[in-house]
């Protein structure tokens, strides 16, 4: 299925995020909430692309998701429209203008006959109109109405304006208003739009067309979290049933996140991702000794390049998070210093390592260009910048960077699982497969071959065969935690929750008697997510992602699992300040994105719960209304 995703689409599926799939890692909370989502909804639409999900508890959020081709049946959709349907509404409309040209000629003959004897409109202004009864000024402000629609048919604005304004004298009406507020919108008067919205919604705050017009020139002034909010409002209000304003939601909502994105890439600073990130994504290379003439014997002092590299990979060897970041600056100052002699393309892998690991990819394309032309041997460089390329959706160069290290060293191992991650990720699995246990055969030694194996043949649909490469892959590594985590993602997945909550158990175990003590959060919170769908048990799901969050503060899955679990006991602030963080914690401008599209549908519906009480009660009642649709 994954296939169908562009580039750099995640892969969806518990069991295949992996954060040990160097390229595909970087998304993999959000593959792992919308399947987890999907899981526990009550009720979803789709608007264009945005799953629109009602809770039980009655709560609505958004989950921009393109990569999700396989959504189900949307309830709401309108059939779509056949094409002689088309066809004769078009004709319709140009009859309907020819109409209104013919209209428009005769309003210009009645107008000019107006002005020279002066049409029966009545005359008001704020001091005349008091004086009139009642009855009176209903009268008038019809007439103007009707006037104001003329001159409004005629795109005579200005009058249409001066009319609805004298209606409007007459009897305050939301139609007068929303009207006025219409010819605004043709004369680009943004802010006037806003106010006569403002007024007509102060009469009638579900008034559809004004809430719609008000967004549209939200907008316009480029207030997107207002636009977001009215059209979303106005969304609820119509059930979903106008296509222009659920386009308008997703669009909002992509407008907003990118804004908010722009300002936080902007700010952020070079800094390393949560340690278990770094970690799954170090040890998707087999571990290597420390180089001949880095090693011990060699008495290298830190005011060398040559010494600041054998610091560097000493600190990365640690595997914690102060490890990583005196590694980074290490290597920084490895290059600093030069003088690296044979180790220079090392160097250089190594330091874009770091540049990738913290967003930098242009930092990271630049030293692995050069590091393979000083060193094409060091294959390393070749399989890294071909992440890179995966990463910036380039998908071709990634396929020559491996066949570049291929005729440089067709004999390493990580040549062919890098490739394997690779053709996983584009979903040609049998391919996959094959490159997998290509690198088992060259090294049976490392362990993510085999778990990714048998990942390939579980989503290959031979559960069998998974499941006979996991039991093997648990006897010939039994002390490592990360075999007993994925066995038990694909339990998990088949539901079964006892034996999978017993291998989480076993591999949180394990992090903790290793030494050090493991950063691997992965099973614990695989062991919320199992629990809160086995027994509901949201309380112990948290419980069990605070423990995770205190281990490895920046985990971005915990950070997520988090907010998914408070919106989903209907706990939005709560949820709301997770995914802000989500959106802090995230790597790439591209997942920054999705983090804050999260954070800001989550906060558009906290708004709309505010300011629309009673729409939110509505939406309550609709996903009551629909009686909890089975989970699909
Ligand atoms: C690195 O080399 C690639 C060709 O493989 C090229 O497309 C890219 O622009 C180079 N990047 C930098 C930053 O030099
Ligand atoms: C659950 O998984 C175990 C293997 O760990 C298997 O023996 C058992 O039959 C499975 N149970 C179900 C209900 O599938």
């Amino acid at each position: 299925m994954s296939s169908e995703s562009p580039l750099p689409q995640p892969v969806r599926n518990v069991v295949v995020d992996t954060a040990s799939l160097p390229a595909s890692s970087t998304a993999s909370v959000w593959d792992r909430v919308s399947k987890w989502v999907s899981e526990n909804k009550a009720l979803v639409y789709t608007i264009a692309g945005v799953a629109v999900v009602v809770t039980s508890a009655g709560v609505v959020y958004y989950l921009s998701d393109s990569s999700r081709p396989d959504q189900p049946p949307q309830p709401t959709e309108k059939p779509k429209k056949s094409k002689s349907q088309r066809r004769k509404e078009k004709e319709e409309k140009k009859r309907a203008e020819e109409k209104e040209k013919a209209k428009a000629a005769a309003v210009q003959d009645e107008k000019k006959k107006a002005e020279e004897a002066p049409e029966e409109l009545p005359e008001v202004d704020e001091t005349t109109v008091e004086q009139l009864s009642e009855e009176t000024r209903k009268a008038y402000a019809a007439k103007l109405k009707a006037a104001g629609n003329k001159a409004y048919g005629s795109k005579d604005y200005d009058t249409a304006i001066e009319l609805y304004g004298k209606a409007i004298l007459c009897k305050p009406d939301p139609v007068f208003y929303s009207n006025r507020a219409a010819c605004y919108s043709v004369l680009s008067e943004w802010e006037k739009v806003v106010e006569d919205t403002t007024a007509a919604l102060s009469m009638d705050s579900e008034y559809v067309k004004a809430l719609n017009r008000r967004a549209t020139a939200y907008e316009h002034l480029e207030k997107f979290s207002e636009a977001l909010l009215d059209f979303t409002a106005s969304c609820i209000v119509d059930g979903f049933s106008n296509e222009i304003s659920r386009v308008a939601v997703e669009r909002l909502l992509k407008k907003v996140a990118e804004k908010k994105a722009k300002a936080i890439l902007e700010t952020k600073g070079k800094k390393l991702p949560s340690t278990t990130f770094v970690s799954n994504y170090l040890q998707s290379f087999r571990p290597k000794p420390l180089p001949e003439g880095l090693d011990e014997s060699v008495d290298l002092s830190e005011d060398s390049g040559k010494g600041q590299l054998r610091k560097g990979m000493i600190a990365m060897a640690m595997k914690t998070g102060d490890g990583y970041e005196e590694a980074a600056a290490a290597f920084e100052k490895a290059l600093e210093l030069g003088d690296l002699g044979e180790f220079e393309a090392l160097a250089l892998n190594l330091r874009a390592t770091f540049a990738y690991l913290e967003g930098n990819a242009q930092a990271a394309q630049a030293d692995l260009n050069k590091s393979v032309e000083i060193q094409p041997s060091l294959v390393q460089s070749y399989i890294k910048r071909a992440s890179l390329h995966l990463e910036l959706g380039n998908k071709d160069a990634a396929v020559d960077d491996f066949e570049l290290a291929i005729s440089h060293n067709k004999d390493d191992a990580d040549i062919y699982y890098h490739r394997a991650q690779l053709r996983f990720i584009l979903g040609e699995l049998a391919e996959a497969a094959k490159d997998y246990q290509k690198s088992i055969d060259l090294d049976r030694t490392f362990i993510y071959s085999h778990i990714q194996l048998g990942v390939t043949q579980y989503k290959m649909g031979s559960v069998a065969s998974a499941m006979a490469t996991f039991r093997r892959t648990v006897k010939n590594f039994e002390d490592v935690p990360d075999v007993y985590n994925y066995y038990g993602e694909l339990l998990l997945d088949q539901q079964n929750f006892s034996e999978a909550i017993e291998k989480f158990d076993k591999a949180v175990e394990m992090e903790k008697q290793s030494k050090p003590m493991g950063i691997n959060v992965l099973p614990l919170i695989n062991k919320a997510l199992a629990l809160f769908q086995w027994k509901h048990d949201s309380q112990e799901a948290e419980n069990l992602c605070q423990k995770a969050l205190i281990i490895d503060p920046e985990c971005d899955i915990a950070v997520g699992t988090m907010a998914q679990l408070l919106l989903q006991q209907g706990k939005v602030s709560q949820a709301l300040k997770y995914f802000e963080r989500a959106a802090e914690l995230a790597r790439t401008e591209s997942e920054i994105i999705n983090a804050i599209s999260y954070a800001e549908a989550t906060r558009t519906q906290l708004e709309v719960q505010e300011k629309y009480p009673q729409l939110a009660a509505r939406l309550q009642s609709m996903g009551a209304g629909f009686g909890g649709a089975p989970s699909l």
